[in-house]
């Protein structure tokens, strides 16, 4: 009998599968976890917003339904079959081959110094201390000093060590750091991080 899983599910769970120690979820985020995540996300002027791990889409799909048109909208993803994925089934976004570590290379060599939002659902439980520093200081670096940071961050984690040395990290990088009520409609339930005032020199 032929399974007939939408194409980004087929997709997400093909490398999902493989790449385990890259992707770090088992499934895609849902819609609601997706709203709480681009809330930030302007929905006037035209904007630069910058997702990191786009995976299959999930998120990028809510982002685009906020954007007016002459936004920017880039996507940093690490995996190369995620990527091929991204440019033939979101050709509207400029989906970038890379790694969030490098965001400052990456950005300035697509044109952008300045960024109004970043949305983020990098697995942060799979990096080292040290790589969660850096890409939170890269991040810092391009944010408008107006702008917003999010990211995810699953229930049954939040008391775990990990977990909390993702929020002290995020606290030493940023001067603001709300959470949102929790999203119950996700695998699992999550709720969203949103960072603003990058502190300098992190
Ligand atoms: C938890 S999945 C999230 C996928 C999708 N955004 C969603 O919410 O369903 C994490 C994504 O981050 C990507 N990723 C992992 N490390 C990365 C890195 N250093 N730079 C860019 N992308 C990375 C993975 O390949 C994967 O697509």
């Amino acid at each position: 009998m032929k399974t007939a899983l939408a194409p980004d599910l087929r997709a997400f769970m093909s490398v999902a599968l493989r790449r385990q120690g890259v992707v770090g979820a088992i499934a895609p985020s849902s819609p609601s976890l997706a709203r709480a995540l681009t809330a930030v996300v302007p929905t006037s002027g035209t904007p630069v917003v910058v997702e990191l791990g786009p995976g299959t889409g999930s998120i990028s799909e809510a982002i685009r339904e906020r954007l007016s048109p002459g936004a920017r909208h880039l996507a940093v993803e690490i995996e190369p079959d995620l990527v091929t994925h991204l440019r033939r089934t979101k050709p509207w976004m400029e989906t970038i081959h890379g790694d969030a570590a490098d965001l400052g290379a990456l950005l300035a060599r697509a044109g952008v110094d300045r960024v109004d939002a970043v949305v983020s659902t990098l697995p942060w439980s799979l990096f080292p201390g040290r790589r969660q520093e850096r890409i939170l200081g890269e991040v810092g670096r391009v944010l408008a000093p107006t702008g917003a940071f999010t990211t995810v961050t699953y229930l049954h984690a939040v008391p775990l060590a990990g977990a909390r040395a993702l929020r002290r990290r995020l606290r030493s990088a940023f001067d603001e750091v709300l959470t949102t009520g929790p999203v119950w409609r996700n695998l699992p339930p999550g709720m969203a991080y949103v960072c603003r005032r990058p502190v300098a020199g992190v």
